[in-house]
């Protein structure tokens, strides 16, 4: 079967693009972000409030936009061969439940912690839950992990993106581009 020729296809909507390409930005600082905040003994401002604010934002966008999703559906998919069209629902739902659950896993950490969760100095959610260091350092522990597995989808992902791009030449990563 031929390839549907690239300007036939229908992207993602303004405002799915929109969320895409903040929620990418935001991810791809805040892991660093995390990744720095406990090697840099100086650093020149607070980066654990940058790195809970950064994840507490990519919360509630990712919450509106697994709304959106569910609501409005995604384009209809170009030609792929199923192998590509599985792996990538299972990329991109795992994502949606991963970008929501490791900020919670943080925020319900960082609680039981002691510490309250800021949001860029706007302002501040105290703790709901009474101090428990060991309850903190295990959700920590686990939260982490989600992080880290966040970052290797995301790489697939993107590697993924290019492939379709540069190598299969199929319109997929248009669908996301301004202008589809
Ligand atoms: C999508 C959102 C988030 C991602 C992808 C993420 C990712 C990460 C990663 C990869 C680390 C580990 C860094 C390392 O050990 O080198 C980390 C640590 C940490 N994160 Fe997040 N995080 C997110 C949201 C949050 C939120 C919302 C909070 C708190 C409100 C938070 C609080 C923390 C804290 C305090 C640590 C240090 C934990 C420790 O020292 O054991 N994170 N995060
Ligand atoms: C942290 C970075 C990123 C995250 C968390 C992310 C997340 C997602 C998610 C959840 C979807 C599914 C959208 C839906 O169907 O509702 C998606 C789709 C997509 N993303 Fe990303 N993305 C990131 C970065 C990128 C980058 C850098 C590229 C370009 C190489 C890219 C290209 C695409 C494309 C082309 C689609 C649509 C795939 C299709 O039409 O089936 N993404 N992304």
């Amino acid at each position: 079967m031929s390839v549907a020729p690239q300007s036939y296809q229908q992207g993602y909507s303004g405002f799915a693009k929109s969320l895409h390409w903040i929620v990418a930005l935001l991810v791809l600082t805040t892991i660093p972000v995390g990744v720095a905040m406990g090697q840099i003994e100086k650093a020149p401002f607070n980066l654990f409030n940058f790195h809970k604010s950064l994840g507490v934002l990519i919360l509630i966008l990712m919450t509106i936009r697994l709304i959106y999703r569910l609501m409005h559906g995604a384009p209809p998919e170009p030609y792929i061969p199923v192998f590509y069209q599985i792996a990538g629902s299972i990329t991109h739902w795992a994502l949606y439940v991963l970008l929501i659950i490791t900020p919670i896993s943080g925020a319900i950490a960082n609680m039981y912690y002691g510490a309250p969760t800021p949001f860029f100095g706007l302002f501040e959610v105290p703790p709901f839950f009474t101090k428990n260091e060991d309850t903190a350092n295990f959700i920590f522990a686990r939260h982490r992990w989600l992080g880290f597995t966040v970052g290797a989808l995301v790489c697939m992902h993107i590697g993924a993106g290019l492939f379709h791009y540069f190598i299969r030449k199929d319109g997929v990563l248009q669908r996301m581009l301004p202008g589809s």
